[in-house]
């Protein structure tokens, strides 16, 4: 539907809370979608949260979101290695955000390296969960 906003994960993001908390915190995944529910309801979206491990299952979870509002991702490691995910973004032709709970810019330099953000409406990344929250604000500007 046109006022929803998906709101995807990818790897490794169902161990928030426990996963190297001195990178990604304390809060849970069930955490963040609360987060995102109240941010959305905020905007009067309807919410999908989804999360899984496969990066074909991502694939899916962006073409499902087709005629969407908008699409907040976090494709997690797929970020860095993915062509599908881009050809998936780039297919379903829904303004997407980047997100991203740390700062990629700061770690690894393999991280440094997106896949997607040349196909991404915007990309933001640093801020925890806040990153969600701001990516869901930034799709409501998109309106504006
Ligand atoms: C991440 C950053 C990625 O580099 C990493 O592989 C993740 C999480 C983040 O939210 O900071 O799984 O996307």
């Amino acid at each position: 539907m046109s006022d929803t906003v998906h709101v995807l994960n990818g790897p490794n993001l169902n161990l928030l809370g426990t996963r190297e908390p001195h990178l990604y915190g304390s809060e849970t995944l069930a955490d963040v979608e609360a987060l995102c529910q109240r941010e959305a309801e905020r905007f009067g979206f309807a919410l999908i949260f989804r999360q899984t491990n496969s990066e074909g299952a991502l694939v899916d979870l962006i073409h499902a979101a087709r005629g969407s509002f908008g699409i907040v991702l976090n494709a997690g490691a797929y970020t860095h290695t993915s062509v599908a995910l881009r050809d998936a973004i780039a297919a379903v032709q829904v303004p997407t955000i980047e997100v991203h709970l740390s700062n990629v810019f700061a770690r690894e330099a393999f991280r440094h390296h997106s896949y997607l953000s040349p196909v991404a409406k915007g990309v933001i990344c640093g801020f925890g969960p806040q990153s969600y929250a701001l990516g869901i604000a930034a799709l409501a500007g998109l309106a504006a």
